[in-house]
């Protein structure tokens, strides 16, 4: 009977030692000291057992349960922390991987990357951003701007009127920061002001707001020819090299002479025609020029309006031009509609990530 406890007991504790996870061990726990095990029938049977045998196969039978216990316990500490361990190890936490893929935060709206393209190069040629305010005096919008009360050039634009008086309005333009810059700051001046402009207005090529960017340059001896080499330096920039500028006799009350100018065709590369010469080119409609802006030289009435800020018309002279920015990215973009700029619909605007 000795004999089979010793047996017993080297089995189990080689399952022990053999025993994969916490897991097993219970199983063997239940299996070697369970209710049903062997050594627990011979210890539950020493009662039947002759007397003389009693004695030593109870305590032999006995310390070989403790000591399968005490295995068991030892086993199951060891299996426990290699368990935790590799449970940390797999879990852990490499805190200099990147964060989470970051998710896409949209980007700026076509008419925002345009106007800032164009700010841009202007930056580069010497200018300085400057803002004015939407809601605008009438004096700014038109008066100081050589529009006389009453004069019909202001029917030329359809105005939203906010306030009688003092006369207050959407402005209908960016150049009322033309006088408004000159006001805070003598000559010489090189300004650019990007901006919101109202009209009432809707169809395909126009919105009752729309964006405009306005330039000023007013020193001494600047010419026209200055403002052909600006206008050609930021429409090359905006429209690619290439780019020729031209301009055509205009009227505008604040400027004069006045022009509005053109930049050559970049689809048709200023001929007027496609495919060598078969087909008119739907760019330009055929002419070589695509109309982008109106400019001149700044009329000295305006300077006048500012002249106790030291611009004196007999000493400064300048050029100012203004332009639509939708006008600029429906052309180089190909969008058929203005107004879709503005019907914040993400599968028109994602297209100009
Ligand atoms: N303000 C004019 C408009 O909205 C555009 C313009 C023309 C601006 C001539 C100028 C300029 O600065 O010199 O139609």
């Amino acid at each position: 009977m000795l004999d089979r406890v010793a047996e017993i007991q080297a089995e189990a504790e080689a399952a022990v030692a053999a025993a994969g996870d916490t897991a097993e061990l219970e199983e063997l726990r239940v299996r070697y000291l369970g209710r049903k095990a062997e050594l627990t029938g011979i210890l539950r049977g020493i009662a039947d057992l002759p007397q003389e045998e009693r004695g030593k196969v109870g305590s032999g039978a006995n310390r070989a349960q403790k000591e399968l216990e005490a295995k068991l316990e030892a086993r199951a500490v060891d299996l426990d922390s290699r368990e935790l361990e590799s449970r940390l190890d797999e879990d852990r936490v490499d805190v200099t991987l990147p964060a989470a893929p970051p998710r896409p935060i949209g980007h700026l709206h076509l008419i925002t990357r345009t106007t800032r393209q164009i700010e841009d190069v202007m930056v580069g040629l010497g200018y300085r951003v400057m803002e004015g305010p939407e809601v605008e005096h009438d004096h700014y919008n038109f008066t100081a701007l050589n529009h006389p009360p009453g004069h019909p050039a202001r029917m030329l634009q359809d105005t939203f009127y906010v306030q009688s008086s003092p006369e207050l309005l959407l402005r209908t333009h960016t150049s009322p920061v033309q006088p408004r810059s000159m006001e805070t700051q003598p000559p010489p001046i090189f300004i650019v002001a990007p901006g919101k402009v109202y009209r009432r207005d809707s169809d395909a090529t126009h919105s009752p707001m729309f964006h405009q960017v306005e330039g000023l340059a007013v020193g001494e001896g600047i010419t026209l020819a200055d403002l052909q080499g600006t206008l050609e330096e930021m429409l090359r920039a905006i429209f690619g090299p290439g780019r020729e500028a031209r301009m055509r006799p205009h009227f505008f009350p604040f400027t004069e002479p006045s022009v509005e100018f053109d930049v050559s065709c970049f689809q048709c590369d200023g001929t007027g025609f496609l495919a060598g010469g078969a087909q008119r080119c739907n760019l330009c409609k055929g002419i070589g020029w695509i109309e982008v802006g109106g400019a001149g030289m700044v009329d000295p009435n305006v300077l006048g309006f500012v002249e106790s800020s030291g611009y004196d018309g007999e000493r400064v002279q300048g050029f100012a031009f203004g332009m639509g920015v939708e006008r600029i990215a429906m052309l180089r973009h190909g969008v058929p509609d203005l107004r879709r700029f503005f019907d914040n619909d993400v599968r028109m605007l994602e297209q100009f990530a």
